[in-house]
C-alpha cells in the first residue's frame, strides 16, 4: 500500500506532480484559468471587496500563498485567518466579501466552526477541500476540490501543494476577470502553473542531496527558518514540517524581523534554514543571512540557479531550477518536506505518525 516506499509521507511527496496535473489541468480552458464554479462568474468575480482566507496548520500556511498571489496578481485586499482566531474575533465581513475556506480533510473543527460564522453572516463561502463529501464541502456555498488523492501520513504535503495550486488558479481567474493583468501575462503564469509537476521532479530527485544535508543537521536541539515574502510563508510551513515530525525545535521569521529581537540567539552552530528565491528581495535576505553567519549561524542556503552568493555567507547552498518567482513556492516546499523527512528518518522518529497528533482535528 505504500508504493514501495518506506513511508506513506515519502510515497506522498512523490505523488505531488501527479497530484498538481490532477488538479489543475482540468481548469485550464484555451489557456486560461476556468474555475469551474458556474456561480462565480467574472462577473461575481469583478464585485468581491476582501478575500478572507481561513484554515489551521499547513492549509493555514497554504492560504498565506494564496492572500500574497491574490494581491499581486488581482490587487484585491486578502487577509490570512487562523481558524481558532477568526472563530471567536468578531471578525468585520461584508457581503460582498469572499471567504475562502481551506482544509485537507474537510473536517477540522475550527475550520467548520468558521465557515459556519461566515455563512451566518451572510458572506459567501468557497470551500478548497481534498475530501469530496466533507463536512465543509457540504456546507460550503461553491466548492473546489483539490485532487490530490487520500492523504494517509499525519503531516500534509501533497495537499498543501495543490491548494496552493488552487489558489493560483483562483488569483490568475480572478486577475483576469478584473482586468489586473494582459491576457498575455494571465496565459504565460498558466502555462507556468500547468508544467509545475514537470518542474518539481528534479528537486524529488535532489532526494540524496537532501538527505545528506539532514545528515549534517541530525543534531541540531533548535534552529531558525527565515525569508521574505513567499520565502517567509515557505519558512513557516518548512518548519512546521520539521518540528512536527522530527521534534527538533524550530521557528520561522520574517528575515527582516531578526534583528529586532531574535538575532540574541543566534550563536556559534545554531542553525539557519535561510529561503532567498525571491529576486525583488535577494539583496536584502543575503544581508540578514550575512548578519547570522558572522554571529556563527551554520548556513543552509536555498536560493535559485542563478542567483550569486557571496562568499562565506552559507555553509550549505540548495539550488533550484529557474521559474517565475510567483510560483517558486511551488518548486521550493520539495526540498523543504524532504529535509523534514530525513531529518525524522534519520532520527528515528515515527513519520507517518507523530506523537500527539490526529490526522483530521475533529475536536476544538
Ligand atoms: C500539518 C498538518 C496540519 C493540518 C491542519 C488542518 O502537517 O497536516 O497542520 O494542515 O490540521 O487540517 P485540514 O487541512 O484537514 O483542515
Amino acid at each position: 500500500e505504500k508504493g514501495g516506499y518506506p513511508h506513506f509521507m515519502l510515497k506522498e511527496i512523490n505523488e505531488q506532480p501527479a497530484a498538481i496535473t490532477a488538479t489543475v489541468s482540468p481548469r485550464v480552458e484555451n489557456g486560461l484559468p476556468d474555475l469551474r464554479v458556474p456561480e462565480l462568474t467574472d462577473e461575481r468575480l469583478r464585485r468581491i471587496g476582501t478575500v478572507h482566507l481561513v484554515g489551521c496548520g499547513t492549509a493555514m500556511h497554504a492560504g498565506m500563498v494564496g492572500k500574497a498571489a491574490i494581491e499581486a496578481l488581482a490587487r484585491v485586499p486578502a487577509q490570512v485567518e487562523i481558524a481558532s482566531e477568526f472563530r471567536y474575533r468578531n471578525p468585520i465581513l461584508r457581503p460582498e466579501d469572499l471567504v475562502i475556506i481551506i482544509s485537507q480533510s474537510g473536517e477540522t473543527s475550527d475550520t467548520l466552526a468558521a465557515l459556519k460564522l461566515a455563512k451566518s453572516r451572510g458572506v459567501p463561502v468557497l470551500a478548497i477541500v481534498n475530501v469530496v463529501g466533507s463536512s465543509i464541502a457540504r456546507a460550503a456555498d461553491y466548492v473546489m476540490y483539490t485532487y490530490a488523492g487520500p492523504e494517509i501520513a499525519v503531516a500534509s504535503t501533497k495537499a498543501y501543494m495543490v491548494q496552493m495550486c488552487v489558489l493560483y488558479l483562483f488569483a490568475l481567474r480572478l486577475a483576469y476577470a478584473r482586468g489586473m493583468q494582459t491576457d498575455a501575462e494571465i496565459r504565460r503564469l498558466t502555462a507556468e502553473l500547468l508544467r509545475a509537476g514537470e518542474v518539481i521532479k528534479p528537486r524529488l530527485a535532489d532526494c540524496e542531496q537532501i538527505k545528506y544535508l539532514a545528515s549534517r543537521f541530525v543534531n541540531t536541539q533548535s534552529c531558525f527558518f527565515i525569508g521574505r515574502g513567499f520565502d517567509y510563508s515557505l519558512s513557516l510551513e518548512g518548519s512546521l514540517k520539521l518540528k512536527e515530525i522530527s521534534y527538533v525545535h524550530s521557528d520561522a521569521y520574517a528575515a527582516g524581523e531578526l534583528k529586532h529581537g531574535t538575532i540574541s540567539l543566534v550563536t556559534d552552530g545554531v542553525p539557519v534554514i535561510a529561503l532567498a528565491t525571491q529576486k525583488q528581495v535577494y539583496e536584502k535576505t543575503i544581508s540578514n543571512v550575512k548578519e547570522t553567519k558572522s554571529r556563527g549561524a551554520k548556513v543552509l542556503l536555498f536560493t535559485t540557479r542563478d542567483a550569486v552568493v557571496p562568499d562565506g555567507v552559507a555553509d550549505y547552498v540548495v539550488r533550484l531550477d529557474d521559474y517565475d518567482d510567483l510560483l517558486m513556492p511551488l518548486q521550493l516546499i520539495v526540498p523543504l518536506q524532504l529535509f523534514a523527512y530525513y531529518m525524522a528518518v534519520l532520527r528515528g522518529c515515527d513519520v507517518d505518525k507523530p506523537r500527539n497528533l490526529a490526522k483530521s482535528v475533529t475536536v476544538e
